[in-house]
């Protein structure tokens, strides 16, 4: 989704926009633009396509500047719509995350009244607004052009009558204020400051921040100042490095080994078979209240919820549901204060995710957070929550945030098992189990050769069914996710016993399914649906447990993971899921990283 960068300090602008634009680029973008000014004199640079250092940008000189990713909303692709936009007489310059939903009627308006547009973007209209409100006070004009729009803005903006600050301001899209000696910054995404400052801050909604070379001011829309604390991101730089891997997404896949083991540190005690989150920040007391848990979150992290789900009912028999944040808010909310609400957001950005917790919060129902980014929108505004600490994932296909997140389930599911229904046995064995993830997922990652001439046999075939049972259901749905995201192919998941109810119509030589079927309690029949799809010709994928060496004689091809517990298995399910759809879009050439239409984090709803 769109990325905002800006800078004012001692140095080159241009350079440190493109160079933060382009840590930004895994948001997913279709055009970008940047504009910086010295001794007054503005020039600025926009194109459709990735960011690259043409020749435009060597005569975008001065030390103050804002640049901007796009992903289009409103106006087509193209140069004249890529941000940043500007006033009639080009002294106002905007970029903006977000949409503004009155546009239609503001440019109407602004147009009676003589002002000049050039793009077809929702955008241009705020920075003809402040052109309209400007009598003297930059932050005065963007706060009063504010307040006449409805709708999500992250914003900066700067302007040659006043060229030694820019205004930042957010309602509803990520904004950060990076603070550095004698320099600040401002950008919708930490990521983009990494290489320059570790002190930001975080302004909240209906706020303006004023920021100088030497400091910042925070006032509310309403015009009331406001202090915000100086806070310390603590990623390290390094974890943002491609390092010597061809993409992020392989990277992120051999990183989860370790990101078991961090989302772990220091939350279970193997001896006492117990478990602690103390972000929750909820007493025993008040999580033996808990009467239902509703897991909101969309796409993979949707289907991370189907697994605590599964755990939670598994390990303390409280029923749980598993919503789409983007459905939730367009219905009734059957639930009430015995509920907990359990948003699940990797970025902790997705503004449907937003919106669903903004309306349960609204009705007074408690909401916990599970995400990777500290400081996002759902970890400031959630009660409490669970912090993943996977590192920053910059492919836009979710992997390691995936497993980050089904342990922080599981660490809760246990939390919860123990104070309700499991004894210290079942508790002890579980914590054991859970230790031992890490090295497990690194006997499946020792296998990604295999894995890579696996996904060389199936490379031609247009289409794909997953299927699973009970844990490992949302593991195909999972897996097809990540096949048609990065390789463009078509595959679909279903239950592996609604199969036979429609799907099995599909196949055929040319249709292969991918079946998830470790021994478990759900195994026999499982081997039921495979043989329905046997006896048709479909050819087989299996990932089942080692050891289970007789379905060699049944199967095309099988990758083994090791064993553990039912509901642990997704952990290890998952991992030849995401390296087969990664060597499938390997081989087909595709931009695995960046994948056509896709953004990492939805910032519009
Ligand atoms: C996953 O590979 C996706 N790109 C997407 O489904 C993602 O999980 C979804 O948009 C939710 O994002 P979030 O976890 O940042 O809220």
């Amino acid at each position: 989704m769109c990325g905002i960068v800006g800078y004012i300090g001692g140095k080159k602008a241009s350079s440190i926009l493109v160079d933060g634009l382009k840590r930004l680029e895994y948001r997913g973008y279709d055009s970008w633009g940047i504009a910086a000014m010295g001794n007054k004199k503005l020039s600025y640079a926009k194109k459709v396509g990735r960011i690259s250092q043409s020749g435009d940008l060597a005569k975008i000189g001065g030390n103050i500047g804002i640049g901007h990713t796009r992903w289009a909303t409103h106006g087509g692709v193209s140069n004249k719509n890529a941000h940043p936009h500007f006033d009639c007489s080009k002294k106002f310059v905007v970029v903006h995350n977000g949409i503004i939903e009155n546009f239609a009627g503001l440019k109407k308006q602004l147009i009676s009244e003589g002002h000049k547009f050039e793009s077809d973007t929702d955008t241009e209209v705020l920075a003809h607004l402040v052109e309209k409100y400007y009598d003297g006070d930059l932050k005065e004009a963007v706060r009063r052009a504010l307040l006449e729009v409805d709708g999500t803005y992250g914003i900066a903006v700067m302007s040659t009558m006043e060229p030694d600050k820019i205004v930042a301001a957010k309602h509803g899209s990520p904004l950060i204020i990076g603070i550095g000696d004698d320099e600040n910054f401002v950008a919708s995404d930490a990521t983009a400051l990494m290489p320059y400052t570790k002190k930001v801050i975080y302004p909240e909604d209906n706020e303006l921040v004023e920021i100088t070379k030497d400091g910042f001011c925070t006032v509310t829309i309403d015009d009331k100042k406001v202090d915000r604390k100086v806070q310390e991101i603590d990623w390290e730089q390094g974890l943002a490095e491609k390092n010597d891997y061809p993409h992020f997404m392989l990277k992120e896949i051999f990183e989860q080994p370790q990101v078991v083991r961090n989302a772990l540190a220091g939350r279970v005690i193997p001896t006492e078979g117990l478990a602690h989150l103390g972000g929750l920040n909820m007493s025993p007391e008040e999580l033996l209240k808990v009467k239902r848990i509703v897991f909101v979150a969309c796409g993979t992290a949707y289907y991370a919820g189907m697994v605590g789900k599964y755990m939670i009912e598994e390990c303390a028999s409280i029923p749980c549901e598993v919503e789409f944040a983007s459905e939730l808010r367009y219905k009734r909310i059957l639930f009430d204060k015995d509920s907990l609400v359990l948003v699940v957001s990797q970025s902790g950005e997705t503004a449907d995710t937003i919106a669903a917790m903004k309306e349960i919060q609204r009705k007074g129902i408690k909401v916990l957070g599970i995400s990777n980014v500290v400081g996002s929108t759902i970890a400031r505004e959630t009660d409490g929550g669970v912090f993943i600490h996977a590192g920053p994932e910059i492919g836009v296909a979710s992997t390691k945030a995936f497993v980050g997140q089904i342990t922080a389930l599981a660490i809760l599911a246990l939390e919860f098992g123990r104070l309700k229904n499991l004894s210290f046995m079942e508790g002890k064995r579980i914590a054991e189990e859970l230790k031992k993830i890490p090295e497990k997922i690194q006997k499946i990652l020792d296998q990604s050769d295999k894995i890579e001439e696996i996904a060389g046999k199936y490379l031609n075939h247009d289409n794909f069914l997953y299927l699973g049972r009970r844990f490992n259901f949302p593991i195909a749905l999972e897996g097809a996710l990540k096949l048609k995201e990065i390789s463009y192919v078509h595959a679909e998941a279903y239950s592996a016993g609604e199969m036979k109810h429609g799907p099995i119509a599909l196949i055929d030589e040319n249709f292969p399914s991918i079946f998830i079927v470790p021994k478990d309690s759900v195994y026999d029949k499982t081997i039921s649906n495979m043989e329905e799809i046997r006896a048709r010709k479909g050819k087989i994928l299996m990932v089942t447990t080692e050891g289970n060496l007789d379905v060699e004689k049944y199967v095309d091809d099988v990758v083994y993971i090791p064993e553990t517990l039912e509901m642990l298995e997704p952990l290890l399910t998952v991992i030849p899921m995401q390296l087969l759809a990664y060597y499938i879009a390997a081989m087909k050439g595709r931009d695995i990283d960046k994948p056509r239409n896709l953004a990492k984090s939805v910032t519009v709803e």
